[in-house]
């Protein structure tokens, strides 16, 4: 179980999300949704470790273990994967090099570079990811697409414990969602835990969530089943929280 217990977040000093709890469990699809600027990727970039973001209280607990202050190389080690909303561009290295460098490092097998590229050029294949993307560059000069299918690709050969996606849909065609939708639809089936940020209805057909948060103002507004989802997809944010002022959410919290 992937666990943040009552976590809260300082960016620049400014405190942006507070005493967050929720947890995921193996195979489990856990969906966070929020308005824009209400914290999500402030909380999922803290849990990561990100430097930018301080974590000021509470803890972030992986299958019994605390690894809140782990560096983030360590917590990727234990099983935690993030893909974030903002990839920054990272060129040098093309993604096949870059996932035999991650196979030998796990493994410690100097295994034949050709004959696992082979490997995962079949599980591209598979997957309907363009092959292609096995020679481009990490992430430089890729679309926003490109990058989240590259993402999605490394996701499935990493096979985390519990993966992090921060909106992994954006910017994503509509055919090519399909192929990010079925590639999540078989990493989770092999075991590993989501916690989805995304608000796109397609995402509640293809991967029917377990569990459905709403973050705003910084904090855990609202928790429930996939219906929770339907309904701030169909009503909107306000309605569904009977929170039109963000500063209420906070004050609930606090009462
Ligand atoms: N590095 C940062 N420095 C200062 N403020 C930040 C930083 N990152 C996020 N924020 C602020 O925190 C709030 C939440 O942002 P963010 O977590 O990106 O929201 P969301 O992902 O829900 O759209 C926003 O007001 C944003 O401007
Ligand atoms: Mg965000």
């Amino acid at each position: 179980m992937l666990e943040l217990k009552n976590i809260s977040v300082e960016a620049e000093g400014k405190p942006v999300v507070m005493d967050v709890t929720l947890s995921v469990k193996s195979s489990d699809v856990a969906v966070l949704m929020g308005p824009n600027g209400s914290g999500k990727s402030t909380l999922v970039n803290a849990v990561m470790g990100h430097p930018h973001y301080r974590v000021t209280k509470g803890k972030v607990v992986l299958d019994g273990a605390d690894i809140t202050k782990l560096p983030t190389h360590e917590k990727a080690t234990n099983g935690l994967f993030l893909s974030l909303q903002h990839t920054p561009k990272v060129g040098g290295i093309n993604l096949a090099t870059f996932l035999h460098k991650v196979h030998v490092a796990r493994t410690g097998e100097e295994s034949d570079i050709l004959e696992y590229y082979l490997e995962l050029r079949e599980l591209a294949k598979t997957l309907s990811i363009p092959e292609a993307l096995l020679d481009r560059p990490l992430t430089a000069g890729l679309s926003g697409g490109e990058r989240k299918l590259s993402e999605i690709l490394q996701l499935a050969v990493l096979k985390p414990k519990y993966a992090i996606l921060d909106e992994i849909d954006s910017g994503v065609d509509v055919d090519a969602m399909k192929t990010v939708y079925a590639a999540l639809d078989t990493v989770k089936k092999s075991g590993t835990g989501m916690l989805v940020i995304s608000h796109h209805p397609s995402l509640l057909e293809h991967l029917r969530p377990d569990q459905v948060h709403v973050m705003n103002a910084g904090v855990l507004a609202k928790s429930g089943g996939p219906e929770l989802a339907t309904d701030v997809i169909k009503n909107g944010f306000c309605k569904v929280l009977e929170c039109p002022v963000v500063e209420t959410c906070r004050a609930r919290k606090r009462s």
